[in-house]
């Protein structure tokens, strides 16, 4: 284990698997699992697109940003984040400073296949394929200060969750 750091924070593009791969993880290590985009609806009462569609992706990222603090303080934790919680340069150092951070990466294919065309992701709405591909080139090295760096496509969850775990 790393000293200090009994938070494993995924991060990684929406459909790279945080969810599934974070399941995996609190099963295999006894970890409470929080999923930061659940904490957000919660804390706000209802969900993402309407979040979104209501409030505005600024007031989605204020939230993004408060709950991540508080979840990074509850040791004992894998912290399953939103594919932008990376987006404000404070989260990353955040996360740096309170966990060990791995990230999730996939082909933009996998992502598709995996989200579909309506996920109930706001930022993919109105064609999956080219939103996708356009969001990966936006964030190509978003993701690139992670600890560790594990690829997903074509893996299930429960190889990816070893694969994290040889190197925990
Ligand atoms: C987002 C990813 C989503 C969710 C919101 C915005 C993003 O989470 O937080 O729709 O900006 O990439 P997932 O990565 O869990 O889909």
């Amino acid at each position: 284990m790393h000293t200090n750091q009994d938070i494993i924070v995924l991060i990684g593009m929406m459909g790279t698997g945080k969810s599934t791969v974070g399941a995996h993880l609190a099963e295999a290590t006894g970890y409470r699992l929080l999923d930061l985009d659940a904490m957000i609806v919660q804390r706000a009462g209802y969900p993402i697109p309407q979040l979104f569609a209501e409030q505005g992706e600024a007031h989605f990222r204020d939230l993004e940003t408060a709950v991540l603090c508080e979840a990074l303080r509850m040791p004992g934790s894998i912290l399953a984040t939103g594919g932008g919680a990376v987006l404000r340069e404070r989260n990353c150092r955040e996360m740096l400073e309170h966990g060990w951070v791995v990230a999730l990466s996939a082909s933009a294919e996998t992502i598709v296949a995996r989200v579909g065309e309506d996920s109930g992701r706001p930022l993919l709405a109105g064609g999956a394929q080219a939103r996708v591909e356009a969001l990966l080139a936006e964030r190509k090295h978003a993701y690139d200060f992670a600890h560790l760096t594990v690829d997903t496509s074509g893996k299930s969850p429960d190889k990816v969750s070893a694969e994290i775990l040889m190197h925990y």
